[in-house]
């Protein structure tokens, strides 16, 4: 058989593989979320997340310390406010001494160089379980950025590096960056989940800060699943508004919207590898269902393919150890 082109020439082998690979995961791709909890020597297994835990502010210290010391550049805090913190207004957010805030602190004084981000939404701090203040059984929009903004610049006054808004109120990035620039917080930065989708796959998160909503869901804020054109409609206002990078949220099933997105924009994208994606991988490995190591890095390099410059993703340390 003759063929002027044989494509499997490229493939033949490991070397040559690796020598036109058009995508390679680094450490300094992933983005590690921590969760962060009340006390000394916790370290909470998370029931849905095997594997992952929430930890007192002393064991955050010492794993991002570990994250540092793999490469990893960037962490995003998750706090779990105590029961009797949460109210409607949600102001325990911006409390001076509140577990986000000390955390932040902690964290910056141990390893000033990691990039500290931040969420920012009201979920783990209300009453109802919702990102927004709620009134007559609606999350209202313009009291809820207000309080997004006092919990901004409370995490800036602490020493964040970026404010990552994750509620999907509009016009919250606006308010955020004129209060930031208002308060000469001129090097702080946000990354907005601007295509954020209400999704069943944040299910384990929410065991995890014990923030499931109370009534409802989320689906009058978060963007519903059949949407794409939505997707650069709000993302585009973000970046206007004050946006440095963008997310995508969740990833996987969410490929298409990456790669849109990523040819709309001139800001770095992110794309958030959600809590649920994370346990679909353990749960089928645990019962030998799939290779754990080669899921984690097929997910993590696709999620990339697509045009995710940045991965927030809990595979982020087992990840760099694959990698080697
Ligand atoms: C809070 C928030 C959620 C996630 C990140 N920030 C949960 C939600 O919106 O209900 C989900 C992250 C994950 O599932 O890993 N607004």
């Amino acid at each position: 058989m003759f063929l002027q082109r044989r494509n499997r020439i490229l493939r033949n082998n490991a070397s040559i593989r690796s020598l036109v690979a058009e995508t390679t995961l680094k450490p300094s791709d992933f983005i590690a979320p921590l969760f962060v909890d009340e006390g000394e020597n916790i370290v909470f297994e998370i029931p849905s997340m095997p594997g992952y835990y929430r930890r007192s502010i002393d064991g955050t210290v010492k794993e991002v310390k570990e994250l540092w010391g793999l490469g990893i550049k960037s962490i995003l805090l998750f706090v779990k406010a105590a029961d009797e913190t949460k109210d409607n207004t949600g102001k325990e957010s911006w409390n001076p001494d509140g577990l986000m805030q000390r955390t932040i602190k902690a964290v910056k004084d141990a390893v000033p160089e990691m990039i500290v981000m931040t969420d920012v939404a009201l979920d783990p701090y209300s009453s109802y379980g919702h990102d927004g203040i709620v009134l007559n059984g609606e999350i209202v929009n313009d009291p809820t950025v207000e309080a997004l903004v006092k919990m901004s610049l409370s995490h800036a006054v602490s020493g964040a590096d970026i404010i990552a808004p994750s509620d999907m109120m509009d016009g919250r990035i606006g308010a955020i960056r004129e209060a930031l620039e208002q308060n000469n917080f001129t090097k702080t930065g946000i990354m907005a989940y601007s295509a954020k989708y209400a999704s069943c796959f944040y299910g384990p998160f929410r065991d995890a800060l014990d923030s499931a909503p109370g009534f409802g869901d989320k689906k009058t804020y978060q963007m519903d699943y059949a949407n794409r054109i939505e997707a650069i409609k709000e993302t585009l206002m973000d970046i206007e508004e004050g946006a440095d990078i963008v997310m995508v949220k969740p990833a996987m099933a969410y490929l298409d919207i990456i790669r849109e997105v990523k040819n709309a924009v001139d800001v770095p994208v992110s794309a958030y590898h959600v809590s649920g994606e994370y346990a679909m991988i353990k749960a089928a490995a645990k019962i030998g269902w799939l290779n754990e190591d080669k899921a984690v890095l097929e997910s993590l390099t696709s999620i990339k393919r697509a045009g995710a410059d940045l991965i927030a993703t809990y595979f982020a340390k087992d990840a760099i150890k694959l990698l080697g």
